[in-house]
């Protein structure tokens, strides 16, 4: 098999398949013979060149002209016709959102919505936040075993997401199905009969999101992303269009719940798998900041992420042509010896955690990367201090096979209740 360029691809290139469980269990360690022999290659399965070293990737990120990312979101599977004739039936008309807008549509846009996301305006979230984390650790304080993901991980960044965008709470369990539908129609391979029931969930969704937003428009003058979107359209509705509001409306929900839900289902797995680093958080809160940076780093929640080469460029000495595709491995990145020392070494003191490429770099770095800090600070918190004793059941780990949203589907822990250093009503 050969590369466009007309190179031969390698037998490993050739294997790479990022929808195995092998990738879904560890990308950064099912990547490493290419850290070390062939930085960036092309996976003929995929057919985008998979870039793995700190610094390219940090580079691509930098070049928003060269590398746009105005592929981020495109099916890395495309739909058969079926699923499309479903969707088309339910009007979708998923528009570009900021995180796969080129220039100079996306800076104005993200300036223009960037206030709800100050430390000032979170900070008014943050009681929200300990509270549901709060009850929800309560339901299953005596029971000495919970999954944390269905049991609360799942549910509350969801319900901090609706909240932080304005949205009624009153759909969660259909937002649910809807939103992970959305995952698997992005980033997975469906089969052709699952496609058809993707379409409909998707297209649910989407008709679903352009309702709230019409009972919002209604009055406008709530709290939340949302509604100051609206609020920002009116007097800017060039730059805040209609059909931007809706994409960002069900993007949102997307961006704020899977992922943080993910990263913390793996900050925990990876933090009660070092049972002494668990004590020691539990005895000095005060080390959760970095931890959960680390953690973010060393287990992320978005595993890679995608780029589209729009001029000739090199990339590690590669000359890559423009309308080459990128799958950039933010997670083997975080795992590169040149950038982190002992790379593969879970510190939570480490110094440099927050170089970790997890929300991406550079212009459109993640705008909620503090809401999902401050979310996954709460939890380990509470868990910390009201379940220290807790550890992990045996169990196997799954994911949903796809290239980047990655956490595990259950996540079992169990302690003794009878240990507890806090009753359920405390
Ligand atoms: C963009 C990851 C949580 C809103 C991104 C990007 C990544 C990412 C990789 C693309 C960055 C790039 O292209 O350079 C994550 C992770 C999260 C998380 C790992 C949780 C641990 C959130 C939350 C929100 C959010 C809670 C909203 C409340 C956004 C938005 C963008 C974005 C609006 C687009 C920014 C732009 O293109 O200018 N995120 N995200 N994310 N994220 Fe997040």
């Amino acid at each position: 098999q050969r590369a466009p360029d007309g190179c031969p691809v390698s037998a490993r290139a050739a294997d790479f398949d990022p929808f195995t469980d092998a990738y879904q269990q560890d990308p950064p360690e099912y990547l490493r013979w290419a850290r070390e022999q062939e930085p960036i290659f092309f996976s003929p399965q995929l057919g985008y060149w998979v870039v793995t070293r700190y610094d390219s990737i940090k580079a691509i990120f930098r070049d928003n002209i060269t590398f746009s990312p105005s592929i981020a979101l495109e099916k890395i599977t495309p739909t058969s016709d079926e699923a499309n004739a479903v969707l088309a039936s339910y009007g979708y008309a998923m528009n570009r959102t900021l995180v796969n807008e080129d220039e100079p549509a996306h800076m104005p846009r993200r300036r223009m919505l960037m206030d709800p996301f100050t430390p000032e305006a979170l900070k008014h979230h943050e009681p929200m936040v300990r509270k549901l984390a709060r009850e929800y650790v309560s339901r299953f304080i005596d029971d000495g075993r919970a999954d944390l993901v269905d049991q609360m991980l799942w549910e509350i960044p969801l319900t901090v997401a609706l909240h932080f965008l304005g949205v009624p709470e009153e759909d969660m369990d259909t937002l649910r199905k809807y939103s992970i539908a959305h995952t698997v129609n992005t980033w997975g391979r469906p089969q052709p009969e699952e496609q058809v029931e993707v379409a409909h969930a998707v297209g649910n969704f989407w008709q679903f999101a352009g309702k709230v937003l019409d009972k919002m428009r209604q009055d406008p003058s709530g709290d939340g992303w949302m509604f100051y979107g609206i609020r920002k359209q009116k007097e800017n509705p060039e730059i805040v269009t209609d059909s931007y509001l809706h994409s960002m409306m069900m993007a949102g929900i997307v961006a704020a719940h899977e992922t943080t839900a993910n990263a913390t289902a793996n900050a925990m797995k990876l933090l009660l798998s070092h049972p002494d680093v668990w004590r020691e958080i539990g005895e000095d809160p005060s080390l959760i900041p970095n931890a959960v940076e680390e953690c973010l780093r060393h287990n992320g929640s978005i595993a890679a992420w995608r780029r589209l080469v729009t001029a000739d460029t090199q990339v590690d000495g590669v000359d890559l042509p423009a309308g080459a595709r990128l799958l950039i491995v933010t997670s083997s990145a975080n795992h590169d010896e040149r950038h982190f020392t002992d790379a593969d070494l879970f510190d939570i003191r480490r110094d440099n955690s927050v170089d970790h490429l997890t929300f991406g770099y550079g212009s459109h770095q993640c705008m909620g990367k503090n809401l999902a800090r401050m979310e996954m600070q709460i939890f380990v918190e509470e868990f910390a201090r009201r379940l220290p004793h807790m550890r992990l059941a045996q169990q196997t780990f799954s994911y949903v096979p796809n290239t980047s949203f990655r956490g595990p589907e259950h996540l079992w822990v169990e302690w003794d209740p009878n240990a507890n250093p806090e009753r359920k009503d405390a």
